[in-house]
């Protein structure tokens, strides 16, 4: 299979004797798009003349004149393509898709394999381009956190393949970790609770950076890799039977194992690939079996740590060769709540809290433990700015927005308003805001009432899930403000949903209902018009 479509390769479309490539890139975190990069400086260094695409940005018509296409794609939401790759996903599956019998392709999955769909949107693109008629290039990589080996190995095993054909030898490529984005020291300079009684704890926290490449815009997010609760850390000390002063040798170097498990190694999430490697060490029949059982093991990966693995599978493996079965410590993102005009200098962020209670011990997120509970004032920790370039405010400080925001979904609307509220010209901005109760769960209460008062906030609309017995979230909210919904629609408005994944999907199957409604249209119109709002640029969601 692999030979004749190298063979196409080299017989067709050739620049100057150079074979002419496309890199198609869908992704959120900017990982593939680095993986994209990476590719094409590898793919151009042996003579070829790749290009590479965001599919945001991807134009449908030249699919079915591909010839050689490479594809990086991750997976978000549950299992979903990523905000950028969703458009170019719908149209894959649509009916109005072209055969692909002339396509070449490959394509590297990016994942999580904490996640119960795991490379799903990878999966899911390389079998509809096969159905298509397109021939496999080289078979698909599912790539975990730590992508970047995976991903020089799938790289370098399609040079492989396209330079044995014309006899050269291949360089094996190594990918290094991003050095484009930038990590800063940030310092704690203020932190308080912003729903003081309510059942779940969200508070605000504000960083400040002193350095002058120290840059974002609204809508982007910070990325911070915690440091994993003490508590957690001892239990599976405890577990393990070693003590704190256990040694151990860690990518070249001797740090104590209790070290490697606050600062290096990821304790309140499992994944697959831990609990395989694990599994290997252990030789456990329990474990064995349960990584046999996929419905048993999602619900094991969803609400279990390190120290219930190490409880429920015990081993007799030495501290030499844990090190090696553990996920690195991996960052969160927190979305920017604040503007860099308004407060040069400094981030702000909304974060939740996570805590729950399994199997009668309490447990809390690591990151957000450590952000809302942990950090003090004056404290300093690394961070990085995670651009996000499909969640940006329209260019014309004029277009109005329509702002659909839950939880913590609200803080980048935060950001957007300080943006829009110093500008000079005046422009239309509403905001849905949805959360449990008004008393305690109204986030940034003081600041839309200000923005309000002075008309920079044109719209507030609210819907408290727990004030009456009738449950009313955003989307209700929204169906109630139908017609002014598609009037300012008429006025060119862009649409921004940010929360959790679960309400993204409901705001966005509402307002396509309503579409379809009021224009009389079936599903796959009102699909097509949310699609062209989406290529438009005016329909940006950022879930998670
Ligand atoms: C683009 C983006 C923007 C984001 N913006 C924000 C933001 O502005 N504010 C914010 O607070 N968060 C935000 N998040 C989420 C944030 O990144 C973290 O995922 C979140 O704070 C939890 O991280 P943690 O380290 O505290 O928890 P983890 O240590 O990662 O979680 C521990 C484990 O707890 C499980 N868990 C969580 N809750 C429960 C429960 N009730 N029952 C059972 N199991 C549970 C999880 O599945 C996980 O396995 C954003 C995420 C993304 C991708
Ligand atoms: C909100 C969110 C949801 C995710 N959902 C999944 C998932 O369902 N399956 C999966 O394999 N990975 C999932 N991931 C992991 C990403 O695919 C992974 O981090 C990937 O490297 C991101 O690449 P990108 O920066 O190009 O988007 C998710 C990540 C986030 C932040």
């Amino acid at each position: 299979m692999f030979a004749s479509a190298v063979k196409k390769l080299f017989t067709k479309k050739k620049v100057n004797d150079q074979a002419v490539l496309t890199i198609l890139y869908g992704g959120q975190s900017g990982n593939s798009a680095f993986l994209a990069k990476e590719a094409k400086k590898y793919l151009q260094k042996n003579n070829f003349i790749p290009r590479v695409v965001n599919m945001a940005k991807y134009d449908f018509q030249q699919l079915e004149g591909e010839e050689h296409l490479l594809m990086l794609v991750s997976t978000h939401g549950e299992g979903e393509p990523p905000e950028a790759a969703s458009r170019f996903y719908r149209f894959l599956f649509s009916e109005e898709a072209p055969r692909l019998d002339r396509l070449n392709f490959a394509v590297c999955g990016l994942g999580d394999s904490s996640y119960e769909h795991f490379c799903q949107t990878g999966k899911d693109m390389d079998r509809r381009l096969h159905e298509l008629g397109g021939t496999r290039l080289f078979d698909r990589v599912d790539c975990d956190v730590e992508f970047h080996q995976s991903a020089a190995q799938w790289l370098s095993g399609i040079l492989a393949v396209l330079q044995n054909h014309g006899g050269a030898k291949t360089e094996t490529l190594q990918i290094e970790a991003d050095t484009q984005r930038k990590t800063f020291q940030a310092v704690v300079r203020q932190k308080f609770r912003l729903n003081t009684g309510s059942d779940s704890a969200t508070f605000h926290v504000v960083l400040s950076v002193d350095h002058r490449d120290f840059s974002y815009q609204p809508g982007d997010s910070i990325s911070i890799i915690p440091r994993n609760p003490d508590l957690l850390v001892q239990l599976v000390l405890r577990r393990l039977g070693y003590t704190e002063d256990v040694e151990v040798n860690y990518d070249d170097d001797s740090h104590s194992f209790q070290w490697l498990l606050t600062h290096a190694f990821e304790l309140t999430t499992l994944s697959r690939g831990l609990l395989r490697r694990y599994q290997a060490v252990s030789k456990s029949a329990g474990l064995e079996a349960l990584l046999a059982d996929e419905k048993e093991l999602n619900r094991y990966l969803k609400n279990h740590d390190v120290a219930d693995l190490f409880a429920d599978f015990p081993s007799q493996a030495g501290p030499g060769e844990l090190v090696s079965i553990f996920r690195k410590l991996q960052a969160r993102l927190y979305s920017i709540a604040s503007s860099p005009r308004i407060h040069p200098g400094e981030v702000h962020l909304t974060v939740k809290q996570v805590c729950f209670s399994n199997r009668g011990r309490e447990r809390e997120g690591a990151c957000s433990s450590y952000l809302n509970q942990r950090l003090v004032p004056g404290e300093s920790l690394p961070i990085q700015v995670v651009p996000n370039e499909q969640f940006r405010l329209p260019a014309k400080p004029d277009v109005p927005v329509i702002m659909v925001g839950a939880g913590t979904g609200v803080a980048p609307f935060r950001a957007f308003m300080q943006e829009r509220a110093q500008q000079q010209i005046p422009s239309k901005n509403w905001l849905f805001f949805g959360e449990k109760r008004q008393q305690y769960d109204f986030l940034y209460r003081e600041d839309w009432a200000g923005w309000l008062s002075n008309r920079r906030l044109s719209r507030l609309d609210l819907a408290f899930s727990r004030d009456r017995d009738e449950k009313v979230y955003v989307q209700h909210k929204i169906r109630q403000e139908e017609s002014t919904f598609f009037e300012w629609l008429d006025q060119g408005a862009h649409v921004y949903v940010c929360g959790s994944v679960a309400m993204g999907h409901a705001v966005r199957e509402t307002i396509r209902e309503l579409v379809a409604l009021a224009g009389n249209l079936s599903d796959r119109e009102s699909e097509n018009y949310l699609n062209s709002l989406m290529e438009e640029g005016r329909w940006h969601m950022d879930v998670y």
